[in-house]
């Protein structure tokens, strides 16, 4: 349908990487009783607005019995998800009009998606696809905690890069976040909206690539992340001088993956908030 999303906001690597990373077995217990979904049931999922896979490609994990519909407009997400995931049935479409006949889904989901829809069409698609008695879950990015490794701080480079470019407009030209609802809102709008029983949680995740706690795999996927994200979002002004401030991100990051392989810490550290909303089809 079109590439808007992953040419001009977020890359299919940049949301790939952190979303398998917040989205890790290791963190299934902080979701599990915000979701309150039985692991064991055969039941029809719909991810709405699933960008390359990350959160659908774990659904099939935690809820093995599951048939799993994930859907998106942009084709390069869609491309990317259908080619890497497998046991997930991905769909190029549009949240706003959902190619599902009314009641043919027990649950809907998505993450980092409500801000971007106007409310009734958002809640009214899925109120239309649910079952009676089904759940609508709504997963939404609060404020967190970011701190920058003092290797990676932005160099005279970087900083003369962003300079030059003329004034970045790009979300109020695609509408990224024209939605956004504070912690209140929100779920007042589901309710409003025709959900029921509504409930909020917040899941935490803490991604401190120096804590012990982190195997050396993770935390090395996660220095990686970080390092995809910033490349993207340069690639994504579409600059003819790029290359020379790719090269320096990328000689930043490989000395963060040398300090930590030296066991030099740095302490970098970014903290995600997501506010889970649970309401129910009467
Ligand atoms: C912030 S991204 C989140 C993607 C994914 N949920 C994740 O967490 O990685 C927002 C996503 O919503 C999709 N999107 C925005 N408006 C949409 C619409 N009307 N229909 C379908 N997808 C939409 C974008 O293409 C993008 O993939």
């Amino acid at each position: 349908m079109n590439n808007i999303w992953s040419e001009n906001v977020q890359g299919v690597m940049t949301l790939y990487l952190s979303r398998k990373l917040r989205f890790d077995d290791v963190f299934f217990e902080r979701y599990r009783p915000l979701f309150d979904i039985d692991e064991n049931a055969a039941i029809k999922i719909l991810e709405i607005g699933c960008g390359p896979g990350a959160l659908a490609e774990a659904l099939r994990r935690w809820y093995p019995r599951a048939r799993i519909t994930a859907i998106d407009r942009d084709s390069n997400f869609i491309s990317f998800a259908s080619k890497n995931i497998p046991g997930v049935d991905f769909r190029e479409g549009d949240a706003a009009k959902l190619p599902f006949g009314d009641g043919s889904f027990d649950v809907t989901i998505s993450n980092t998606v409500q801000e971007h829809i106007e409310p009734a069409a958002f809640w009214g698609e899925q109120l239309r696809v649910l079952r009676p008695g089904g759940v609508c879950l709504c997963l939404s990015a609060r404020k967190g905690l970011r701190c920058t490794a003092p290797c990676l701080e932005t160099t005279a480079e970087e900083r003369g890069f962003w300079e030059s470019l003329p004034q970045d407009d790009t979300f109020e030209r695609y509408g990224v976040g024209k939605f956004a609802m504070s912690e209140a809102a929100l779920p007042a709008s589901m309710e409003a909206n025709g959900f029921s029983r509504v409930t909020t949680g917040y899941a935490i995740i803490d991604l401190t690539p120096d804590a012990p706690k982190y195997p050396a795999k993770m935390a090395e996927a996660m220095i990686e992340a970080e390092r995809q994200n910033d490349l993207e979002v340069i690639r994504s002004v579409h600059a003819d001088c790029a290359e020379k401030v790719i090269a320096a991100v990328n000689a930043k990051y490989d000395e963060r993956l040398r300090l930590y392989r030296e066991g030099v810490r740095q302490w970098d550290t970014s903290v995600s908030v997501t506010m889970v909303l649970r309401g129910i089809k009467k």
